[in-house]
């Protein structure tokens, strides 16, 4: 029997680790609530009717849709699996089914999340996740360009069904974000209150960060009537208190107010008052005597405006010669000066997004028009992404991860920052084949065009991205409800045969590292044990034989590289059923401890 799990929320895993720790008898109903609650938002383990809350029809589904198992799998569309040297993913398919099988891999890992989903406003597709979600996503991409079934591609989708959309999204975002993780979701007013309720739900009150004004146009649309509209939003939300915003670097109209005038060694200053708002009734420790060094005047600042610091911090300001007494240097009363190299930190980020400061709509299209000149569709401008990434603190060692990647702009930002020099992080991007009549193919076509594009732009050629897509698990699923006998019958014998005879080596090897809950970007070698090729996932953490017969010098062999883990298919041992004891009694008998037994498994 296969041992994959296609279970897709961890929800199984912390009930059995609870148990291990407890055992039924002896629950503890606390440290049940601790376990889960890195699942399950906290407060919607509390018990009681009186949580606050948005409702509306069928809101249940979406626990339907986080529970069912998955039967999807990601499948290498191009660079290859043991190619460990590709840093970033781009990834064609549902943004829900992907998920699920990114929570494997990727829980609490991703630092932070940026969500473009469709505002509601007709004419933007929105997928239907209810069963049959695969069979449906299989018949639009083989049958490209005809309608997508149950898709809202004309009307805007009722709240209800929208909201139902984006809960199950949304919660699987929480579990992928790093604690100090952030998630930043992009929406305008016909939805904003309703997702402003949902995340409050998902993510707390409390890790609410800010609603960011984003000025997307610089003049209010033709066919204004009443107010024109020029701003969307970015609903911002952290995982934990452990997140801290980072500062934005400055522009250069800020730090063109630093000068040397005197040249200072230590660089540009700009002279800060020396005094500050308080009397000295408020402050009696900020009011002393000092002297001006050129002319040997002494005297006390005012009694309603004392100095702006204490005397000893005076003394030290002096002895540091950070004090500026004028260009002939003979003002009565001195400056601080303020280094550049000491605030180089950068500027605190502010609600309201200008135009002139992370680009507009107009920007966005210009930008898209450079790489896919053909395609009339506008994004978000890569400044505004740059803005968001700072202010998420995400760098070189960081996973950010775009959910509706639509024409790029996520890529065009972090290219830009690498090529100058930045630290940048490494994306993840998701986003469905819609098909594009007038750009005659599927918009991640179009955004594939801009990876690449962008890849010659900003020559990051080393920097390479693995596009996987995503296609029917390799493994055969149990249907959960089986009618006639007949097909129980069938059931049984798909289970017997379980790997699907079409699935190539890469696929099945893609399938399980993923399901294994390593990266997609995990280092994957092929090595030769006597003389037979096995994958070496990690460096030797986990082996992964596909060989269509195994023998016992092979499971010896196996045993001795001393792996973490083995994964062999259950079709290699042909029904010998003593082989496969024995191969159980060998990993075992490795282990100098229980802790340290190797897991087997066989698929
Ligand atoms: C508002 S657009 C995002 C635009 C993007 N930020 C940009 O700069 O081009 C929303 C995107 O979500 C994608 N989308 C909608 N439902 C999806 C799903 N179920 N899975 C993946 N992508 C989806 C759409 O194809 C569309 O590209």
């Amino acid at each position: 029997m296969s041992e994959i799990d296609n279970q897709p929320n961890l929800l199984n895993q912390a009930l059995v680790d609870f148990l291990d720790l407890y055992g039924p008898g002896e629950a503890d109903r606390n440290a049940a609530i601790d376990l889960l609650s890195e699942i399950i938002p906290r407060h919607m383990l509390a018990s009681g009717d009186s949580r606050f809350g948005l409702d509306w029809r069928k809101k249940t589904e979406v626990f339907d849709f986080l529970k069912r198992p998955i039967l999807g799998a990601l499948s290498p569309t191009y660079v290859s699996t043991t190619d460990s040297s590709a840093r970033h993913l781009a990834l064609k398919g549902d943004n829900l089914e992907i998920m699920k099988i990114l929570e494997k891999g990727y829980f609490g890992k991703i630092k932070m999340i940026y969500m473009n989903p469709p505002f509601n406003i007709g004419g933007e597709l929105i997928f239907d996740d209810s069963d049959g979600y695969l069979d449906r996503y299989e018949s639009y991409i083989s049958d490209s360009g005809s309608p997508l079934n149950n898709v809202s591609i004309d009307a805007g989708a009722s709240h209800s069904k929208w909201l139902n959309a984006q809960y199950p999204r949304l919660f699987l975002a929480r579990n992928l974000l790093r604690n100090d993780g952030v998630i930043f979701v992009s929406i305008d007013d016909h939805e904003f209150h309703h997702l402003r309720m949902i995340m409050d739900e998902i993510f707390g009150e409390e890790n609410f960060v800010a609603s960011f004004i984003w000025e997307k146009r610089y003049s209010p649309p033709p066919d204004t009537k009443d107010v024109g509209y020029v701003h969307e939003n970015v609903l911002c939300y952290r995982r934990s208190d452990e997140f801290q915003a980072g500062l934005l670097p400055m522009t250069d109209a800020q730090s063109g107010r630093y000068k040397n005038p005197d040249r200072d060694p230590r660089g540009p200053w700009k002279a800060a008052d020396y005094t500050c708002r308080y009397t000295a009734k408020e402050r009696p420790n900020l009011y002393y005597e000092i002297t001006q060094p050129n002319t040997g005047e002494r005297r006390f600042p005012k009694k309603t405006r004392v100095w702006a610091c204490s005397e000893s911090e005076h003394i030290k300001n002096v002895e540091e010669g950070r004090l500026w007494w004028g260009k002939d240097e003979t003002n009565p009363v001195p400056a601080k000066k303020k280094y550049l190299f000491e605030i180089r930190q950068g500027a605190m980020p502010k609600t309201i997004l200008e135009h002139d400061v992370v680009g507009h709509t107009d920007e966005a299209t210009k930008e898209l028009r450079e790489h896919v000149p053909n395609l009339k569709l506008s994004g978000k401008p890569s400044r505004l992404i740059k803005h968001l990434l700072s202010i998420a603190n995400a760098g070189n060692n960081d996973i950010v991860l775009d959910c509706h990647a639509g024409t790029g702009a996520t890529v065009e930002a972090i290219f830009s920052l690498e090529s100058e020099g930045e630290n940048a992080p490494q994306f993840i991007l998701i986003e469905f084949p819609q098909w594009l009549p007038e750009f005659d193919g599927h918009l991640f076509d179009a955004l594939e065009n801009r990876i690449e594009s962008c890849r010659s732009k900003y020559k990051r050629e080393d920097d390479c991205v693995k596009y996987l897509h995503l296609k029917r698990s390799n493994f055969r699923v149990w249907r959960g409800k089986v009618g006639a006998e007949s097909e129980v019958s069938e059931q049984l014998e798909l289970h017997v045969q379980h790997v699907s005879p079409e699935s190539t080596s890469e696929e099945l090897l893609i399938e399980l590292i993923s399901k294994a809950g390593f990266s997609l970007t995990t280092e994957v070698e092929r090595i030769e044990l006597i003389g037979k090729q096995v994958f070496s996932i990690e460096g030797g953490a986990m082996l992964i034989c596909l060989e269509k017969e195994i023998t016992s010098d092979l499971i010896d062999a196996l045993a001795e590289a001393e792996p973490l883990q083995v994964i062999c298919l259950d079709e290699a041992f042909q029904n010998n059923d003593q082989l496969k004891a024995n191969a159980v009694q060998t990993f075992k008998a490795r282990a100098q401890t229980e802790e340290s037994e190797i897991v087997f498994k066989t698929v």
